[in-house]
């Protein structure tokens, strides 16, 4: 029973793949070295808007499609992803991951071929799923896994707490936590779309802080991650991903 679900889904993450790269405009623009601009980020108007027109979603629906549309087998059955390269999506914000599916389906959220991946499987993806499937995650528990290999940096446990809690204001670096949580759990009320970090694995981390960096990553509102990842050392980047990935554990 359990070897052909396995092969099933094996199968259709390389169809997915196959089609992502086959199919995909802005994939063959950047074959052809013109990278197609990708469409502007909500802005954060727009955002509540988004938010206060969706559904209810039903978590126990969620988690059925999860399965059924093959998230697990890239994310995990309970959203801790299987490869340090992939994003763990358990415990998220359901703000956040609707506005990530919505961004993907877009093509706001555009940065490669990993995301090329993911505006192919909610391409057609309804409103109604995409609140459900949010709702499911908004329930797992942060992840907190140890095996994944937490990046080497040179900069000190101080001087990463100091850039969570007070940031730096002679770079005008805003606290990580300001929005992003004391305990790295997400933000809430106006701030809802700030996503959990506290678990994420290290890897996704680095290279999404990277791809902000380099403006890669165009989705984010008035291009703040965009401005404060700017401004970050790589060693700052390694030693905040260690630090959030490990935070669950400390708590
Ligand atoms: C073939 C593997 C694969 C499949 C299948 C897949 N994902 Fe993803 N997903 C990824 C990768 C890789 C990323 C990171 C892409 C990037 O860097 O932009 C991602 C990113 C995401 C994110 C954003 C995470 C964050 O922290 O910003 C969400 C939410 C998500 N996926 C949900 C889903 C859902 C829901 C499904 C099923 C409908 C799904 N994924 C299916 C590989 C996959
Ligand atoms: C002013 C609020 C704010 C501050 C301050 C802030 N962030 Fe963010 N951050 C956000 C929002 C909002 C997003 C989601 C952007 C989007 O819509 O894609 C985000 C996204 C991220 C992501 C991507 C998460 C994922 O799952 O893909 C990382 C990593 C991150 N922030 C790290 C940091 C770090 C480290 C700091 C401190 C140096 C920081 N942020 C400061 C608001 C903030």
């Amino acid at each position: 029973m359990n070897t052909p679900l396995r092969d099933l889904a094996a199968a259709a993450v390389l169809v997915l793949a196959a089609a992502a790269s086959a199919l995909l405009p802005v994939a063959r623009a950047a074959e052809h070295g013109q990278p197609a601009p990708a469409p502007a980020a909500m802005t954060p108007g727009e955002l509540r808007t988004l938010l206060a027109g969706m559904p209810a979603g039903d978590p126990v629906r969620g988690e059925r499609l999860h399965s059924a549309q093959f998230c697990a087998s890239c994310h995990g059955a309970k959203g801790v992803a299987p490869t340090p390269n992939w994003p763990h999506v358990a415990g998220q914000r359901a703000a956040y991951t609707v506005k990530m599916l919505v961004d993907y389906q877009r093509g706001v959220r555009a940065e490669g071929e990993r995301a090329a991946l993911m505006h192919d499987v909610t391409r057609d993806m309804p409103a109604q799923d995409m609140a459900d499937i949010a709702a499911w995650y908004a329930t797992l528990p942060l992840p907190h896994e140890a095996e994944t290999p937490r990046p080497k940096s040179t900069v000190s446990a101080s001087d990463v707490l100091h850039l969570v809690r007070k940031g730096d204001p002679s770079r005008l670096i805003t606290p990580c936590a300001s929005c992003h949580g004391a305990k790295g759990q997400g933000g809430t009320g106006d701030g809802k779309a700030s996503p959990a970090l506290a678990g994420q694995n290290p890897q996704y981390f680095v290279r999404t802080m990277q791809q902000f960096h380099g403006e890669v990553r165009t989705n984010d509102a008035k291009r703040g991650m965009r401005a404060f990842a700017g401004k970050l050392s790589t060693a700052e980047v390694e030693a905040l991903a260690t630090y959030y990935a490990d935070l669950p554990a400390a708590r």
